[in-house]
């Protein structure tokens, strides 16, 4: 099993909370949280692409940095470990994003991939002139089948010829080719973004549910490997946890309790809107479950509070889920969530006894 990081490229990472841990993003902070998950072995790292946050007292999301630009700087300073930056297809045109990819391949060969991200939070995108209506909503996906497909022929051939309903490439190049084709990864819940991820993904994110219920995302690994069958390629499932973990059950079930708590109102109720502006979601779709009033405070992401040997056994639950390829992490503290996770939880799980950490 495979364990990734979603590096904090927002402020307060994913916790919608005005009595979680406060803190603003920088450079600084996502290269410390990537080094850490290097050295304890983890294979990637990810940085979304967020572009206007939900506000509130917790200011939540309206501070985050540009995706490529970061990973590329964070590419520079690590040797070994995989590194995803997020496109968000509706503003960077995918021979650009080829291009981009290159050269971060350049600085870290072999070790960079991208994330599909076809858009759902129509703000994001209207705020500069780049939301094409509601009919984006139904069409995203076909939008992003092109994007992939225009990159992967640059990738693979140097020159581009694709012409599309979106896309027209005439005698496109690119040279550099990266020296590896860069893996391509999608986190679409719905019945047809699990289509896209199958035809063209390498991995898909599968977003974990509940509080302590590891095993309970097997639903959605089982969508999508239905989804994969029919494609006959192989595409992995990835599962997005938040690791909330402290000496004994009782003090992390206690800061979960706080955080949710201190849940920001304004900036959830931000959340509410911009997912309902979807009329036509999918009842699994991300837009509805990431709402959710049952744990919004954390997107309703699945969730493992507890000791840390309680977490190390929950993270082996995870491992045996059939068609599951790696987990990633996301934390309430990042630096110390990855340092406890590093020195206290992956070395009691048995599913990580091949790991060993940088001295
Ligand atoms: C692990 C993970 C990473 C994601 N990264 C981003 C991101 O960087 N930016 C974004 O706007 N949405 C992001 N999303 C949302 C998805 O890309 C996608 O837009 C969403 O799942 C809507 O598609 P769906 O209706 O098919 O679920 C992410 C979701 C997950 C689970």
């Amino acid at each position: 099993m495979d364990l990734g990081v979603f590096i904090p490229i927002a402020n307060n990472g994913w916790l919608i909370s005005k009595t979680s841990p406060q803190y603003n993003t920088s450079f600084a902070l996502n290269r410390d949280v990537t080094l850490l998950a290097e050295k304890y072995g983890f294979e990637f790292a990810l940085s979304m692409v967020k572009l206007r946050g939900f506000g509130g007292q917790s200011e939540f999301w309206d501070h985050c940095l540009e995706s490529f630009t970061l990973m590329a700087a964070i590419a520079a300073v690590t040797q070994r470990i995989k590194l995803y930056a997020s496109t968000a297809v509706l503003t960077l045109p995918p021979a650009i994003v080829a291009r981009m990819a290159s050269t971060i391949d350049s600085v870290a060969p072999g070790r960079f991939g991208i994330n599909i991200v076809s858009g759902w939070a129509e703000a994001e995108y209207a705020q500069m002139g780049l939301w094409p209506g509601n009919e984006h909503y139904e069409r995203r996906y076909q939008y992003s089948t092109e994007y992939v497909t225009v990159m992967r022929e640059l990738w693979d051939k140097g020159t581009s010829d694709f012409k599309g309903d979106y896309f027209q490439m005439t005698d496109c190049k690119l040279s550099p080719r990266p020296s590896v084709t860069p893996t391509i990864v999608s986190a679409g819940q719905s019945d047809v973004g699990m289509k896209f991820a199958a035809e063209l993904a390498d991995f898909s994110f599968c977003l974990g549910e509940g509080v302590n219920t590891p095993t309970k995302c097997a639903g959605t690994i089982n969508r999508l490997l239905s989804a994969v069958a029919k494609t006959g390629r192989k595409v992995g499932a990835y599962a997005l946890f938040m690791v909330i973990a402290d000496e004994t059950d009782e003090a992390a079930q206690a800061k979960w309790e706080s955080y949710k708590a201190g849940k920001d109102l304004d900036a959830l109720s931000w959340l509410g809107d911009q997912a309902a502006a979807d009329d036509r979601a999918s009842a699994g779709g991300t837009a509805q479950s990431i709402s959710n009033p049952v744990s919004a405070v954390n997107f309703n992401m699945g969730t493992l509070v507890g000791s840390y040997a309680s977490v190390a056994r929950m993270m082996d639950e995870l491992d045996t889920l059939d068609g599951l390829a790696g987990v990633m992490l996301t934390f309430d503290d990042f630096i110390a969530g990855m340092e406890n996770f590093g020195t206290r939880i992956q070395p009691l799980m048995a599913s990580r006894k091949h790991v060993t950490a940088i001295p």
